[in-house]
């Protein structure tokens, strides 16, 4: 592995809005500079009229040269996520999901943990061979097994289960003990007696946000949220490569966060830099009165001096 060049460091390391497809683009990143990928990318051969398709026994060879420069520029400790959903094709599930998976193993990728967004307002309808879809998979890779991960960062309230299942303590939750069905499982619920908040499961239940966005398949804000809380730091940076309207980036503008987008469509690498483009003046705001300050500063001991 090269050194990072400097230059090239500086602009890795500045929220950017670039026009490209995300495998080209991102060579001219240096490797190791991004903390979290979080990203939805086309589906396969879905909203074709909008920016095209690819088609789903493609699928996998289309995205392997992208998740091999995302290997590439993803820290050692850094995490991508995946938002991603099979389509089913002449009434059954395709399977290229499955076989991207397998083939991101094989590119050097951890499957370290499959999450679940459960869209909790999914799109109304009838099917005669399955119900609505109401949830959609977000794949959790990692380079390594160690990796950043706030768990304390996404807590949630422990809510009316603390409230009702503590309240009646019996004697098997107040002393730790072995399952009355002889496995090792043990508990002790009394543990959590006094505690306003818990840790989350792997489940995510989001409402889709498409009516207020410029993008037919925008994900809710909260999705790039909660893992940009969980993976990274103030500081760090995210990069999403198919942007799309740049919910990614605005949940990581909001949290502090250094925010890159990509992608292959004019008007959207517009609704990033949309984005970017308000923060980074707000940045340059106080060290614009840094600077005057310091001038009156230097006026005033010069003519304290006289
Ligand atoms: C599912 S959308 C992303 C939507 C986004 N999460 C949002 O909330 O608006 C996928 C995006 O990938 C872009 N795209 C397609 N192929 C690409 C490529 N090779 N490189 C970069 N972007 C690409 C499309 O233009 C589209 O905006």
């Amino acid at each position: 592995m090269n050194a990072p060049d400097p230059v090239q460091l500086s602009v890795a390391l500045s929220s950017a809005a670039n026009l490209g497809d995300c495998a080209s683009v991102l060579q001219r990143y240096p490797d190791a500079c991004i903390d979290l990928i979080v990203t939805s990318p086309p589906y396969a051969d879905q909203r074709a009229n909008t920016y095209g398709g690819v088609k789903p026994d493609e699928y996998v060879q289309w995205f392997l040269p992208k998740s091999e420069q995302f290997l590439r520029v993803l820290k050692p400790g850094g995490s991508f996520v995946l938002n991603i959903k099979e389509k089913a094709i002449h009434g059954e599930r395709h399977t290229y999901v499955l076989e991207l998976i397998i083939a991101l193993r094989k590119q050097g990728w951890l499957w370290t943990e499959e999450y679940v967004w459960h869209k909790k307002n999914c799109f109304p309808g009838k099917w005669p061979n399955r119900f609505r879809d109401a949830w959609e998979r977000c794949l959790h890779f990692t380079k390594r097994r160690q990796f950043k991960m706030n768990q304390e960062a996404v807590m949630v309230p422990m809510g009316d289960w603390a409230q009702t299942r503590l309240k009646s303590l019996g004697k098997n939750d107040v002393v730790r003990y072995d399952s009355q069905v002889g496995n090792a499982f043990a508990k002790n619920i009394a543990n959590w007696q006094g505690r306003d908040m818990a840790y989350p499961t792997n489940v995510l239940h989001l409402a889709t946000e498409c009516s207020n966005k410029q993008h037919s398949a925008a994900y809710p804000l909260g999705l790039p949220q909660w893992f940009i809380k969980l993976f990274t730091d103030e500081g760090d940076v995210v990069l999403d490569p198919f942007a799309g309207s740049g919910t990614t980036l605005q949940a990581a503008i909001e949290l502090k966060r250094v925010a890159i987008g990509i992608d292959v469509s004019q008007e959207f690498v517009d609704m990033c830099q949309s984005l970017i483009s308000p923060a980074q003046n707000r940045l340059l705001e106080p060290r614009t009165s840094y600077a005057s300050a310091r001038r009156s500063q230097t006026v005033r001991q010069k003519s304290d001096r006289s």
